[in-house]
């Protein structure tokens, strides 16, 4: 029974009360982010007592203190003491990826893990039960496409497309150079969202012209909020599924094909594969799970919120070469990053 648990675990289940607990750190997190502590830290010319960190943000003291023991205790803050109180400050981590202004910040992707996903997750036994998301129970809505939950308001909206982008400040560089794509002069990012990916795609292929393919109301947010000085990635307007998609030597569907069931998928390759050369190809960008089904455990997690929130799945390797094979792309190869995100190529 249960022999791969290691003896300690049996003697005391360690692993399981942190899995217990997951939830409750997350939370601590998100809640700081929220409330601005990484942001006043690293601003601060020094460390701050709680006091003055409740003071400033207009918090209990008391509150505050257990939030930022509780932070030191996950090793995202340092603390001192001095003088019979301590002094709490940022981490180098906390700095770089905590803090809303940093140019690596995750700031937006913990503001929609903290207000859309953690809501969905309640009722994640529902969604086992059920086989299908919970946007209804959670949100009111049930609507035929899941995008239209996620982008129930212009806030939902923007809060997600700073999710999507959050992901490329970490993944970007190693996705766009996962292979040489080099001999792609054309590459369009279908579903390409704020333009994060493609700016990376950009800069690792100077030579190639690199544009993205989104919703219209997507399209017009990304312009407005998330462009970039002298940028060189121009914007499409359009549905992929209902409309032509511009001509490409490249196409690139960065976390799409877990979004939809199936024969979704199936049709969206079919009409790249009708639309692209000879040559051409498709660059998948998914979280991998292994053929032994034993991990990694963000992919297997990442799987269970498609089922929370969307249609779709994560799937090992095998899974994207059936599709892309019955699509009638072949020659597939793939990259694993080491990273949230992997990448896999395959010619017309
Ligand atoms: C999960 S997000 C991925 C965004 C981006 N590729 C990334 O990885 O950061 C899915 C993207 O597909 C877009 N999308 C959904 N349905 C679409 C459709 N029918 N036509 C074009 N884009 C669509 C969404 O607006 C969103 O930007």
């Amino acid at each position: 029974m249960a022999e791969h648990l290691s003896q300690s675990e049996l003697d005391y289940p360690f692993k399981l009360l942190e899995y217990f607990n997951g939830f409750r750190v997350s939370k601590v997190i998100f809640s700081a982010c929220e409330l601005g502590v990484f942001d006043l830290l690293l601003g601060a010319p020094g460390p701050l007592s709680a006091r003055h960190v409740a003071h400033e943000l207009r918090t209990s003291v008391d509150g505050m203190e257990r939030l930022l023991d509780a932070l030191v205790g996950m090793e995202v803050l340092e603390v001192e003491p001095a003088e019979g109180t301590a002094l709490y400050s940022s981490s180098d981590v906390a700095n770089l990826y905590l803090a809303r202004g940093s140019s690596k910040s995750l700031h937006h992707m913990m503001t929609y893990q903290n207000q859309t996903v953690y809501p969905l997750w309640t009722h994640l036994g529902d969604a086992v039960r059920e086989g299908r998301n919970q946007n209804e129970k959670t949100f009111g809505l049930q609507p035929e496409d899941p995008f239209q939950a996620v982008y129930r308001s212009d806030d939902e909206m923007l809060k997600f497309m700073g999710l999507m982008d959050s992901s490329w400040i970490l993944d970007g560089h190693d996705i766009a150079t996962a292979f040489d794509l080099s001999c792609f002069q054309k590459i369009v990012d279908l579903g390409g969202c704020t333009g994060a990916l493609a700016r990376e795609m950009a800069k690792a292929y100077p030579s190639s012209s690199v544009s993205v393919l989104d919703l219209p109301t997507v399209v017009d947010a990304a312009k407005k909020y998330f462009s970039r000085e002298n940028d060189d990635v121009v914007f499409h307007s359009g549905d992929f599924f209902l409309g032509d998609v511009p001509p490409a030597d490249l196409y690139v569907l960065a976390r799409i094909v877990h979004d939809w069931p199936e024969e979704k998928c199936l049709s969206l390759l079919r009409k790249l594969h009708d639309t692209c050369r000879p040559g051409g190809g498709v660059l998948l960008v998914e979280a991998m799970l292994l053929e032994t089904r034993r991990g990694p455990l963000m992919a297997q997690i990442f799987s269970l919120n498609m089922l929370v929130q969307m249609e779709g799945r994560e799937r090992p390797p095998s899974g994207y070469t059936r599709l892309l094979n019955d699509a009638g792309f072949h020659d597939v190869q793939v990259c694993r990053t080491g990273k949230s995100y992997d990448a896999i190529l395959a010619v017309r």
